[in-house]
């Protein structure tokens, strides 16, 4: 009898984390391979921001620090709200946790109960429905077609809502189809939302990395939601901070109060030296981050204009992020050079991996199929090399 409990059988490791972990494994062991699948820039943490962690340590800035953030980093939070979206907010209304990640955790385990539904438009980041699942709660998949760029339309909306809706779940720009919200598109959904007594959660991870477009969210859009809105971000993506593990969130004080009473009892505080290095990112100009966007245009061109001239395959140009989701439906009932058929994109994804050493994520991870999604943040003569070796690959299908 297994001594595990019931909601373990609920959930599986992230897809993204265990392909890129497989992946890593097999070329640290000499294999060929290109990894395409990671959710992080390939750019490191700026100078700048490294040396306020140092600082950091020196002045003894290592001890545990209030539950939802120093405040002086509670206060930078406060003020990129406000100066970046217009959105103010109390203090109370902040909290800082271990990454994005852990505050969606707290929200949901703080609000989910047997029997909510949380909307998730597909495709979507893979650790959603698990989060959800794992908070209790049932995860509702909104299909969101190729040709509404993959987002979320009013009438898809009104149709999901029902009085069982917990949250809805918006992420712009987005991971995995690097789609932006336009203010007007989501206002036509708050013309919905008014109507229907939910939560919003607005991920806001990648806004810095908006290429298309203005960056709006959720009540920036529609100022009448922002009482019913958690607004999450962090440090991890446009910073590239990945591994020091900073998110913040901002919204209605009751629910943050409560998320903040259950981070007391599971990490405590995020890591006070990466605090004080995210206070130093968060209150220092940004000029580096033009640079890095300009390469990841660049990149973003290159990739689509080559994946789009492989038959079999197209993609959209993704408005930010820095995802392809890319088109494999030409590629279905295709015979591999071993004989079995490709029926699925997962059958890509595992195909274009033992064939040509390039790992990518299969649509089937995000909800929505047959896609698979491709990372650009690596250099160009490596997705150079990737996408020559992927349209070879393809060219020896049948
Ligand atoms: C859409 C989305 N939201 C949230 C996160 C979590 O980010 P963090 O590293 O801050 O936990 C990610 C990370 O991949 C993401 O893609």
């Amino acid at each position: 009898m297994s001594y595990l409990a019931h909601r373990i059988s609920l959930i599986k490791p992230s897809p993204t984390l265990a392909i890129t972990g497989n992946a890593s494994k097999r070329k640290a062991a000499g294999e060929d391979i290109i990894i395409l699948a990671a959710g992080e820039p390939d750019f490191d943490t700026p100078d700048f921001i490294k040396k306020a962690a140092t600082m950091a340590m020196d002045q003894g800035l290592t001890k545990y620090t209030a539950v939802d953030g120093m405040p002086a980093l509670k206060k930078a939070v406060q003020q990129k709200f406000l100066e970046d979206n217009g959105l103010s907010y109390d203090l109370s209304e902040i909290l800082v946790g271990v990454g994005g990640k852990q505050v969606i955790f707290n929200a949901l385990l703080a609000t989910c109960e047997e029997g909510d539904e949380v909307l998730i438009p597909a495709p979507y980041w893979v650790s959603y429905p698990d989060i959800v699942k794992l908070c209790g709660a049932t995860p509702v998949f909104i299909d969101c077609a190729e040709k509404d760029r993959f987002k979320l339309t009013p009438d898809a909306l009104q149709k999901a809502l029902t009085p069982k809706t917990k949250w809805l779940i918006l992420n712009s720009p987005s991971n995995p189809t690097g789609s932006v919200y336009t203010r007007e598109e989501l206002q036509a959904l708050g013309e919905v939302l008014k109507n229907h007594d939910c939560l919003i959660l607005s991920d806001d991870i990648y806004e810095y990395l908006t290429y298309e477009g203005t960056f709006t969210n959720l009540p920036m859009a529609c100022p009448e939601l922002k009482n019913r809105t958690l607004v999450v971000n962090g440090v991890s993506k446009a910073y590239a901070m990945t591994g020091w593990r900073i998110g913040y969130g901002a919204g209605p004080k009751e629910l943050i109060a409560a998320m903040t009473m259950l981070q007391s009892q599971s990490t405590s505080n995020a890591c006070s030296i990466a605090q004080a290095a995210a206070i130093t990112a968060l209150t220092s100009p940004r000029d580096f981050l033009s640079e890095w966007c300009q390469s990841f245009i660049e990149r973003r061109d290159f990739c689509v204009e080559k994946l789009n001239g492989i038959k079999g395959l197209s993609c959209l140009k993704a408005e930010g992020a820095f995802y392809l989701y890319i088109n494999c439906a030409g590629l279905l009932g295709v015979t591999m050079p071993n004989g079995s058929v490709i029926t699925t994109d997962t059958d890509v994804a595992s195909y274009l991996l033992e064939s040509c050493g390039v790992a990518v994520v299969p649509g089937s991870a995000f909800g929505l199929s047959p896609y698979f999604r491709i990372s650009y943040a690596t250099s160009l003569e490596e997705l150079d090399k990737a996408c020559t070796r992927i349209q070879k690959a393809i060219e020896a299908l049948n």
